[in-house]
């Protein structure tokens, strides 16, 4: 038996540069206050916020979200990385999601998940080095109808076998939900204007196709 040693070394958080959130997200967050009880109840909706304006949420913005709540930064941090959902290092551009519950690995995710690896030419929580993609698996994507299924930021696709892997990397509108979603937690436009400004593109070449015209794989239902 041997003890293993945990890194107790606290986080150095930066102080000297300018803040994170910019003014446009700190007015996002703020706009829920009203519907909560207490600031505490907005750090959710805010760490969404967050997420979606930066792409992840760093130390120094889990400070300033603690300010903007008054709250500790611990408790932001005991958040933060409870959740899968929120990155404290830089992601991909689109997160792959691979299942690896009970009934997507009965179905083959084993298979599919090795061929992403493969793929990709990286491992569980890495990222490609032209920053595309990241792949992770989760529990449950609840799609087990419809097993194996693979998440790729918001849009599930089902019953992905090995063979249709290189056909879902190709497709540019493989992350992109073929329906109007809600803006409750989106980034305010300017501040996302950059990273959506090359996906608008994408949306307008994408509405009003049919599937096979998006070079969907085919919904088995
Ligand atoms: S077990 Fe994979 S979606 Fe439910």
């Amino acid at each position: 038996m041997s003890w293993k040693t945990l890194e107790r070394t606290p986080p150095v958080v930066p102080t000297d540069g300018p803040p994170v959130l910019c003014e446009e997200v700190r007015e996002k967050i703020r706009s829920f206050f009203d519907r909560y009880e207490t600031k505490r109840a907005v750090l959710l909706p805010a760490l969404h916020v967050v997420q979606d304006a930066l792409g992840h949420v760093p130390l120094a913005a889990m400070v300033e979200i603690a300010d903007l709540l008054d709250l500790h930064p611990s408790d932001v941090l005991d958040t933060v990385s409870f959740y899968t959902h929120f990155w404290t290092k830089p992601k991909g551009d689109k997160v792959i999601v691979a299942c690896r519950s009970i009934s997507c690995e009965i179905m083959g995710s084993t298979d599919v998940l090795n061929e992403l690896k493969r793929q990709l030419g990286i491992g569980e929580h890495e990222t490609t080095p032209d920053g595309k993609y990241s792949l992770v698996t989760e529990e449950c994507l609840a799609g087990c109808d419809y097993a194996p299924c693979v998440l790729i930021n918001e849009r599930l696709h089902r019953r992905v076998k090995p063979q249709n892997v290189a056909k879902l990397l190709a497709d540019e509108q493989n992350d992109r939900i073929p329906y109007e979603r809600s803006d409750l937690f989106d980034a305010p436009r300017a501040v996302a204007a950059d990273r959506e400004s090359s996906g608008s593109a994408k949306d307008a070449a994408g509405n009003g196709q049919s599937a096979s015209q998006r070079n969907e794989i085919p919904d088995p239902s």
